[in-house]
Parts: C-alpha cells; sequence; structure tokens
C-alpha cells in the first residue's frame, strides 16, 4: 500500500484529502504543523508528501530543508499560493519534486501523484537491477582480480629488479605496454622509457630509429640523430610489435644483444647499450620462427623471461573492476556522475568476445559515458547482443566472396576505425600503417561518411 503524508494547516483541506486518498486505497497520515508533520514524516516512511510552504511556526520550506538534511525518504510535493514564484523556486532547489497551487485541482494532482509513483517505481526497479560503482580510479595501475592477473603482477614483482630482458606477449589490447611501464617504474624510475613501435616505421627508417645515424649517413641525413636506444640510456627500451622487425634488422639487434654495444647508422664509434630490455608482441614469435619469419637465436635470446597476457574473455572476473575503474576516471574526464551500472549491461559485457580486449572495453564505456545522461550508464541494444563486435558492422557485401581488393581493404579500415572508436593512432598501430597513409585511404574510400554517421564517434 502506497503511503501518503499531509502537512497543511487548512484543516478542511487535509480532511477532504484524506477522504479522497483514503478511498483510492492509500495509508494516510495527516499533520497541521510542520514539526508535528516531520514527527510522522519520521515514523510512517511516506512514499509521498505534499508539503505547504505556509505553515504555523516552522515554514514548509524549512521543513523541507530539515527532512533533506535527516535524510527522510519520500517524494515531496509543495503546496504554495498562485503568486509565490519564490518559495516555488526555492523549494525545488531545496529537492521537491514538483508543486502545486492553491486551491488544488484534483484531476492535476492525480496526474501528478501518478507520475511519481511510475517514476518512483521505475527508480526501485533500477536500484534493484543495477550495480553500485564504487568510487575507484587509480591511474596506469593494473586492475584486475582474476588469477590470471596476479600471476602478471607476481610475474612483474619477481623479475622487476634484476636487468633481465621481459618478452610480453598477448593478444592487441590485453596491457602489454602497461605491463612494460609497470616493470619500468619498479625498475627504474626517473629514468626514460623509450617505446618503440615496430609496426608503425617502414623498415628502411627503422634501424635509424633504433640506433640513430650520423651526418650524411644516406640521402636527407642532414644531420646526427640519436637512436631510441641510445635516448634510454639506463632506463628501458620498450619494443612494440616485435613480431614486425624486419629479418635484417632482427640480425643487427641480435648483436647488439650479444656485445651489449651497437654503431649508429654510418658510424664507427661503439656505444654502449646499457638499457633494460622490453618486447611485446601479439604474434606468435613461437610459430614465425617455425616458418622462417623470425630467427630462432633471436627468439630465445628475448625469451629470458615471459610474460603472457591472457585475452580478457578468458578472465571475465576483470571485467567489472575495470569497468568500475574506467567509470570513475571518466566521470572526470566527460564530467558525468554515472554510478549505476544495469545487471543486464554487466552481464552483457561479461558475455562478450572482446576481440580488442581492455583497450575495447575502454572504448566502448566511453561511448557509452558519452551517451548516458543520468546516473546509469545507458545501453546501446547492439551492446547486450552477446558474443558480437558493436563495432564490426561493416557493410555486408552483397556479392558474397567476390570482392575487390579495394573493398576488402575499405571493409577492413572502416572497421578497425570502428572498434579502435575512431582513434586514428590506435588505427594506425593496428594496420601498421603511418598517419598520412592512413589519411589518404580515409579520404580515398570516403570513409568521413561512414564514420560521421556514427553517432559520438572519438578522434585523436
Ligand atoms: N589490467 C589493466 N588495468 C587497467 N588498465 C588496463 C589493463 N590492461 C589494459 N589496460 C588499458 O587498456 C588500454 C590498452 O592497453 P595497452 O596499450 O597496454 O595494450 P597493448 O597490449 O599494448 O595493445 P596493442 O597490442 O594494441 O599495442 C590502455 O589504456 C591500458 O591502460
Ligand atoms: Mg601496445
Amino acid at each position: 500500500m502506497k503511503k501518503i503524508l499531509l502537512i497543511d494547516d487548512e484543516i478542511s483541506l487535509v480532511r477532504t484529502l484524506e477522504l479522497y486518498f483514503r478511498g483510492k486505497g492509500y495509508s494516510v497520515s495527516a499533520a497541521f504543523e510542520a514539526r508535528e508533520g516531520l514527527q510522522l514524516w519520521r515514523e510512517t516512511e511516506p512514499d509521498i508528501v505534499l508539503l505547504d510552504v505556509q505553515l504555523p511556526g516552522m515554514d514548509g520550506t524549512k521543513a523541507l530543508a530539515t527532512a533533506k538534511d535527516e535524510d527522510l525518504c519520500g517524494d515531496v510535493v509543495m503546496i504554495t499560493a498562485f503568486q509565490d514564484m519564490e518559495a516555488t523556486l526555492s523549494a525545488i532547489q531545496r529537492g521537491a519534486v514538483d508543486y502545486l497551487y492553491k486551491p488544488l485541482d484534483l484531476d492535476s494532482l492525480d496526474v501528478l501523484l501518478e507520475k511519481i509513483l511510475a517514476r518512483r517505481k521505475e527508480r526501485e526497479k533500477i536500484e534493484r537491477l543495477s550495480h553500485v560503482v564504487s568510487e575507484c580510479f587509480k591511474p596506469n595501475q593494473i586492475i584486475g582480480r582474476s588469477q590470471a592477473t596476479l600471476e602478471v603482477i607476481k610475474d612483474i614483482a619477481r623479475v622487476a629488479g634484476a636487468p633481465v630482458t621481459v618478452l610480453i606477449d598477448g593478444e592487441t589490447g590485453t596491457g602489454k605496454e602497461l605491463v612494460a611501464r609497470t616493470i619500468h617504474q619498479q625498475w627504474a624510475p626517473g629514468e626514460p622509457f623509450v617505446a618503440i613501435n615496430c609496426a608503425a616505421i617502414v623498415s628502411n627508417l627503422l634501424e635509424s630509429e633504433l640506433f640513430g645515424h650520423e651526418r650524411g649517413a644516406f640521402t636527407g641525413a642532414v644531420q646526427r640523430k640519436l637512436g631510441k636506444m641510445e635516448i634510454a640510456g639506463s632506463g628501458s627500451v620498450f619494443l612494440d610489435e616485435m613480431g614486425e622487425l624486419p629479418l635484417e634488422i632482427q640480425a643487427k639487434f641480435l648483436r647488439v644483444l650479444q656485445e651489449k654495444q651497437f654503431q649508429r647508422v654510418g658510424g664507427l664509434k661503439d656505444i654502449p647499450f646499457n638499457a633494460r630490455l622490453l618486447v611485446a608482441t601479439n604474434r606468435d614469435l613461437e610459430s614465425m620462427c617455425r616458418t622462417g619469419g623470425f630467427r630462432e637465436d633471436l627468439y630465445f635470446r628475448l625469451k629470458v623471461f615471459e610474460i603472457h597476457i591472457r585475452p580478457l574473455r578468458e578472465r571475465t572476473e576483470d571485467i567489472m573492476p575495470l569497468a568500475e575503474n574506467f567509470i570513475s576516471r571518466m566521470n572526470r574526464e566527460l564530467n558525468r556522475n554515472v554510478t549505476r551500472i544495469p545487471l543486464e549491461y554487466l552481464k552483457a559485457l561479461e558475455n562478450y568476445d572482446w576481440p580488442g580486449n581492455v583497450r575495447e572495453l575502454e572504448n566502448m564505456l566511453r561511448r557509452a559515458m558519452i551517451l548516458s545522461r543520468s546516473d546509469v550508464l545507458e545501453i546501446d541494444q547492439c551492446w547486450l547482443e552477446p558474443r558480437q563486435s558493436p563495432f564490426s558492422k561493416a557493410p555486408e557485401p552483397e556479392d558474397r566472396g567476390l570482392k575487390s581488393l579495394n573493398d576488402m581493404e575499405k571493409e577492413h579500415i572502416l572497421k578497425i576505425l570502428r572498434y579502435t572508436g575512431g582513434n586514428y593512432g590506435e588505427t594506425c598501430k593496428i594496420l601498421g600503417v603511418s598517419r598520412p597513409t592512413l589519411r589518404k585511404k580515409i579520404n580515398d574510400y570516403g570513409l568521413k561518411e561512414y564514420l560521421e554517421a556514427d553517432s559520438a564517434y572519438q578522434k585523436d
């Protein structure tokens, strides 16, 4: 039974409303002044309170403030004199859900109460069926409570103090770079952490990026340039996507690891290599060795200590803490106040495949946060279909299987752009092309139109 509390000093009105609401099946309590009203408010825990502004002694606005201070439950409708604009505004600011003017019209009162009760019901449903996000933002930390993640953290602790090469492998977006940075932080905080993505740099520039070059070493080398290995000093060099390192550079690299020194391109001087090497790959180097794509001797040198990061779908216990962490962070970044995830949504997150792993989760949540206007994370229906990527909705080929290479390329680029949430940097990384190349292809294929059609997509 719904409970209503009436606080008004107009005795005849209160008596009429009492009869009216009893007739409608409410449990009614009534008071003619604020103090008694507040007492009943505490005792009866009403769903709705009708509160007159003008009361003898403590007025209605004060009573409302007291009730809010004490966190008393119930939705409050203020009853004000027609002209009293100021009291109306102040009541709403103090947390009344609505107001009615005297003389009361029972039809408008009915409509209003129905609206309020429907809203309460919806709210109760959300509260029952949602998970409260705990405020837990920890920047640059490895989040997760699965056994697999705890093992990774233990591995980091074991290896951080020893100057050995670490090979970090895992699918795209699983957190390889985060692990590398964490090892570096433990090992040599304050020293440089120099990252180089072997897939993002064309092979004839890669050598000079790594080792540097002397002036005049090749056309265009107008001055001496230090390579990443030299810049790292006694910090760490992070070689990302090691599987993409061309074979001829693999040979040079092996020599560096054996001799602990190298020369700049076009130079003769031996430069000592003192940094720690951290290597990441999302390709299976062992099978690449078997097919000749990767040098076995180099592989064994790199594999001194291996950290394998499992795909997110194999450690679903990590999804909720990760989501909470991202939501806490994005509440600040995007000026949102999301505190609840509907359980239905949480289940969908746990059932989904996550081909893009943690990065995909982060991108997906960012979109959801942008769409969310209340404290509840908003669900885009297409995300609730299990095991189907919301970003892989590239157009279906009309003539199945009979596509041109260009069409394939266009679809593939679009798919990756959608998967990264339109982030050019990440897209270049995954596709292994440079930014100018990506831009040109986006232009040539008219992909901007598709992306603009995707609402609220992210662009770096
Ligand atoms: N366990 C984790 N806790 C918190 N954040 C994480 C975790 N794993 C990954 N992330 C976040 O996910 C994003 C992707 O991680 P990262 O760049 O380290 O992945 P990666 O494996 O290097 O990806 P790629 O293979 O595409 O280079 C980053 O924003 C990172 O901070
Ligand atoms: Mg990476």
